[in-house]
């Protein structure tokens, strides 16, 4: 690919820019912020790296120049404030929807035909939002917190377990905040179903440590994560790029699937050149759509507080 642009120099941005480099998923890298030299800086600095990590990927950072963006094929928007101890993702609702709007637009301009994958908070809510801003098909502008929350759920599995992470494969759907739904009924390891190698007590410690593994990482550091994220939404743009038709659980706008509709929220898909090739809708058991379907109420809640801002 020619030009990967990631919005937001941040600590998530910087990083997701950084692993797109290594991985060499582009020509050129560019990144932008709206705080002077940020971008500039950081970019310049991942790309005084590249003789020591042996990549070719140019990265540059520009300070709100959305003409240096022109023809991204795909975008991550990183841009937004991050949570602080004490604060929900959606608090985070006012000052996000704003800049996410202004972001999409800007990128639209430049990137008509951009993949675009939100990052910023309240997650699911800021997909719609761009999605409205962008006036893009689902396809191609989702959100990015499947991968994260599922990569911190494997974490903990691989600890309780003491085997290699590379071997747990797991589904979590739903919203990224409390009331997303890890799924051990669809959690292997090396295809042993986990309920096969760990208690009930145990699995359900896990799913409630994953539940709130963005809040036990905001009270460690002040601020919320970012190697994670970073490196998740590069996950994504790489199954992009490579067209790689890899099932991940992404934010998307729902239309009649799980028996949802008109609400953002995470769920696997298939994910290639166009963006998502396919949602796939697997069957829940009662208890499961239960917790899906409440994890949308709770998305739909915050939906409507965007929808009160009457920025649209
Ligand atoms: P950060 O504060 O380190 O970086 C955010 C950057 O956005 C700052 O450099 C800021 O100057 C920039 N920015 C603000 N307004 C802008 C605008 N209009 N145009 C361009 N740049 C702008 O925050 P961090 O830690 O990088 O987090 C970024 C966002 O990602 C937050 O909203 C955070 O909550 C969210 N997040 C989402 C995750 C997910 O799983 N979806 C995981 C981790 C963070
Ligand atoms: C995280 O889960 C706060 O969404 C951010 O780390």
């Amino acid at each position: 690919m020619q030009r990967i642009t990631v919005v937001g120099a941040g600590n998530v941005g910087a990083t997701c820019a950084n692993v797109i480099a290594h991985k060499e998923l582009a020509k050129e890298v560019v990144l932008i912020d709206i705080k002077e030299g940020v971008a500039e800086g950081k970019a310049l600095d991942i790309w005084q790296t590249s003789s020591i990590n042996n990549f070719n990927t140019r990265v540059v950072g520009y300070t709100n120049d959305y003409l240096k963006t022109k023809g991204s094929g795909v975008v991550v928007i990183t841009s937004g404030l991050p949570r602080k101890p004490g604060m929900s993702r959606d608090d985070l609702i006012k000052t996000n929807a704003v800049i996410v709007k202004e972001v999409t637009e800007n990128i639209i301009k430049y990137s008509p035909e951009a993949i675009i994958i939100v990052v910023s908070n309240p997650l699911d809510v800021m997909t719609y939002a761009a999605y409205i801003a962008s006036n893009k098909s689902r396809n191609k502008i989702f959100g990015m917190a499947g991968i994260l929350d599922a990569g911190r759920y494997k974490a903990f599995l691989a600890d309780a377990l003491n085997v290699s992470p590379k071997d747990i494969h797991a589904l979590l759907l739903g919203g990224h905040g409390d009331t997303m739904v890890p799924l051990p009924r669809y959690t292997s390891i090396s295809g042993i179903p986990v309920t096969a190698m760990l208690d009930n007590a145990t699995i359900d410690k896990i799913v409630e440590r994953t539940k709130k593994g963005g809040g036990e990482l905001v009270n460690l550091m002040g601020t919320s994560a970012w190697y994670a994220p970073g490196a998740a939404a590069a996950q994504m743009v790489e199954a992009i790029v490579d067209d790689q038709q890899r099932i991940f659980a992404v934010c998307t706008k729902l239309e009649g699937e799980y028996g949802l509709k008109d609400v953002f929220l995470g769920v696997p898909v298939k994910l290639g050149r166009n963006g998502i090739e396919e949602i796939i809708d697997i069957k829940l058991d009662k208890a499961e759509s239960k917790l899906l379907h409440d994890s949308s109420e709770s998305v739909q809640g915050v939906m409507k507080l965007l929808d009160g801002m009457k920025l649209f």
